[in-house]
């Protein structure tokens, strides 16, 4: 058996199921840096979208284009928080637009951006302790991760916590269009023949559906510490 990585952990799951909440709380706890590899999807579809570029069907060159005129920076603030920087530009609430997650799975379908942010999230290490979000983290990013976790809630509870965040929404949003929202992007993210959204097998299932945000918390430090 290869041996674990012990300084990574990782978070999955499907959209709005609280990750980036949770991951944020538990990188406190555990005084390690926080990562989201959404918001570098998120960044890239942005730029997608800056190009006028219809993401459902670009070709590959055209991805690699744009690729090709971005650069990806991480710093530490002077709180030590880790911020990633778009183009000499701190990323900001930009990439939490609607529009940016309409289309943002479609990008992430493509092999040259997979291929062009794996790299980048596999030399987060160098940092010490990490707890990194996403999708395919302990499947594919960080296969020998010793702490992985895969977090879910019900759809009605997720589009109920979606619908809470500020400036994710459309103005005229519901219960109902952004769970339709949601249910679409998952159902992309999981079929894709890249690194697809999945539970890695020694990943720790956890519900969050009937759970607060602290109880969760609590139960993935625990596990940690156990
Ligand atoms: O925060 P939310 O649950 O809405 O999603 P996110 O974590 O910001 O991720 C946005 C999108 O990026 C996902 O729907 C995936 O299409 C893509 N993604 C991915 O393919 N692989 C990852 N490791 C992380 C995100």
């Amino acid at each position: 058996m290869s041996e674990k990585i012990k300084n990574v952990i990782a978070i999955d799951g499907p959209a709005a199921s609280g990750k980036s909440t949770i991951a944020q709380l538990v990188a406190e706890k555990m005084k390690a840096y926080y990562i989201s590899t959404g918001n570098m999807y998120r960044a890239i579809a942005y730029k997608i979208l800056e190009n006028n570029i219809k993401a459902e069907s670009a070709e590959e060159e055209t991805f690699e284009k744009v690729l090709s005129n971005i650069k990806l920076d991480f710093k530490k603030d002077s709180d030590d928080n880790l911020i990633m920087i778009l183009n000499g530009k701190p990323l900001g609430q930009e990439i939490r637009k609607p529009e940016v997650a309409n289309i943002v799975s479609y990008v992430a379908k493509s092999p040259a951006v997979r291929k062009w942010l794996l790299d980048k999230q596999r030399s987060l290490t160098h940092l010490g302790l990490i707890v990194i979000e996403g999708r395919d983290i302990g499947t594919v990013v960080f296969p020998d991760a010793k702490f992985k976790f895969f977090l879910t809630a019900s759809p009605t509870v997720r589009a109920k916590r979606r619908l809470k965040q500020d400036g994710e929404n459309a103005s005229d949003a519901t219960v109902e269009t952004v769970s339709k929202a949601i249910a679409q992007r998952d159902k992309i993210d999981s079929n894709r023949k890249i690194a697809p959204l999945k539970q890695a097998d020694d990943a720790v299932l956890v519900d969050s559906s009937n759970m607060n945000k602290n109880e969760v918390v609590e139960y993935i430090v625990s596990k940690i510490n156990t």
